[in-house]
C-alpha cells in the first residue's frame, strides 16, 4: 500500500461526511437573530463559515487561521461557491451584509474592535491556543454583551467513549510498524533511518485538556457564561481516521519529530491496519460543544 502524493493540508479531511455532519450540528443549533458579524477563529479550511453562510447568506464573516495555505484553500472555496471575498476588513465593515474577508494571522491578537462582533465559533481548535486565558480575554474583549462563543473539540477529558481507546492505541501501533518498516527497507538499501528532530511536541497532546466544567470555569474567569456544554458522539470510520490521520497539524504532534509527510503516510497505512485487525468498520468519539453568551 503506498499513499505518496499525500495531501497534508485539512482539506481532504474537512471534506469527510462524518466531519461535516458532527459540524453542521453544531452550526445548526446556533440561533442567529441580531447576528450580522461573525469571527470564524483557526478556520482551518473554512467548513464553519460556509456552514454558517449557506444558513445565512446574509451574514459577514471574518475568517482567521494561522496557516496561509489552509486561508488560500478556504479562499478558492468560496470564490468557488459564489460568495463575495474582500481583501480588508474594513472592505468587509463597508459591506455590511453577504461577504467574507480570510486572514492568515493568529487567534491570540483578534484585529476586531472591542465589542464589534456579535458570534465567534471555533471549529475543533480551542485546545490549540497557546495560551487559554489570554485567548478568551481576547474573545470577550471582541464580542458585544450579549454576543455568543460557540466551539467544538475533541480533545478534552471526556473525549473517548469508555471502551475505545484501544482502537487509537492499535491505530498508533500500527503507526510505528509502518515507521519500523520503512526504516528497514532504507536500511535494506543502504540508506540512513528517517530522522527524527526530539523534543518536539504539540499542545493537544501536552496532556492539560480541561473537561467540559473546567471549560466553563475558563469562560467564566473571562466573563463568559456557558449556556450550553454537551457530549456528541460522532463515529470516525476507516477513511475518516486515514483522513484525519494525514492531516500535518496531527500527524506532527502523533509522530511528534519526523518528517509531516511521513508521519502522515504512517498514519494513514496505520488506520487501515488497525480497523483491519480490530475487525471494525467505525469508532466512536465524543466532540465537546460549547455555547457561551458575553456577559
Ligand atoms: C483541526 S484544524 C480545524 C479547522 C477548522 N476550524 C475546522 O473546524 O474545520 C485546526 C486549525 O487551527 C489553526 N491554528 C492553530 N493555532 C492557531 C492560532 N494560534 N491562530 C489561528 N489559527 C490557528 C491551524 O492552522 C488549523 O488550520
Amino acid at each position: 500500500m503506498s499513499f505518496e502524493l499525500v495531501d497534508t493540508t485539512y482539506e481532504p479531511y474537512s471534506q469527510d461526511p462524518g466531519y461535516i455532519a458532527a459540524n453542521e450540528a453544531l452550526i445548526d443549533g446556533i440561533a442567529l437573530e441580531g447576528v450580522a458579524r461573525v469571527a470564524d477563529l483557526a478556520c482551518g479550511t473554512g467548513l464553519l463559515s460556509q456552514l454558517l453562510i449557506r444558513r445565512a447568506p446574509g451574514l459577514t464573516v471574518c475568517a482567521i487561521d494561522l496557516d496561509p495555505v489552509q486561508i488560500g484553500i478556504a479562499t478558492r472555496t468560496f470564490e468557488g461557491q459564489g460568495v463575495r471575498v474582500v481583501d480588508s476588513l474594513d472592505a468587509l465593515r463597508a459591506a455590511g451584509t453577504g461577504a467574507v474577508h480570510l486572514r492568515a494571522a493568529s487567534a491570540m491578537e483578534l484585529p476586531f474592535d472591542d465589542g464589534e462582533i456579535d458570534l465567534i465559533v471555533q471549529g475543533n481548535s480551542i485546545h490549540l491556543m497557546p495560551d487559554r486565558a489570554a485567548f478568551l480575554r481576547e474573545v470577550a474583549r471582541v464580542l458585544r454583551p450579549g454576543g455568543r462563543f460557540v466551539f467544538n473539540s475533541v480533545f478534552y477529558v471526556g473525549t473517548f467513549v469508555p471502551g475505545s481507546e484501544a482502537v487509537f492505541s492499535e491505530w498508533m501501533k500500527e503507526a510505528v510498524l509502518v515507521l519500523n518498516r520503512m526504516n528497514a527497507e532504507r536500511a535494506a538499501r543502504g540508506e540512513p533511518g528517517i530522522p527524527r528532530k526530539r523534543g518536539t511536541h504539540g499542545r493537544a497532546f501536552q496532556k492539560d485538556w480541561l473537561s467540559a466544567e473546567g471549560w466553563s470555569a475558563a469562560l467564566a474567569e473571562a466573563g463568559i457564561d456557558t449556556l450550553s456544554a454537551g457530549h456528541r458522539p460522532v463515529p470516525i470510520s476507516q477513511k475518516g481516521l486515514q483522513l484525519v490521520g494525514a492531516y500535518g497539524g496531527l500527524a506532527e504532534v502523533l509522530m511528534s519529530g519526523y518528517p509531516v509527510d511521513i508521519a502522515s503516510e504512517c498514519l494513514q497505512e496505520g488506520a487501515v491496519r488497525a480497523f483491519e485487525n480490530l475487525g471494525i468498520t467505525e469508532v466512536p468519539r465524543n466532540w465537546l460543544e460549547i455555547t457561551a453568551v458575553r456577559r
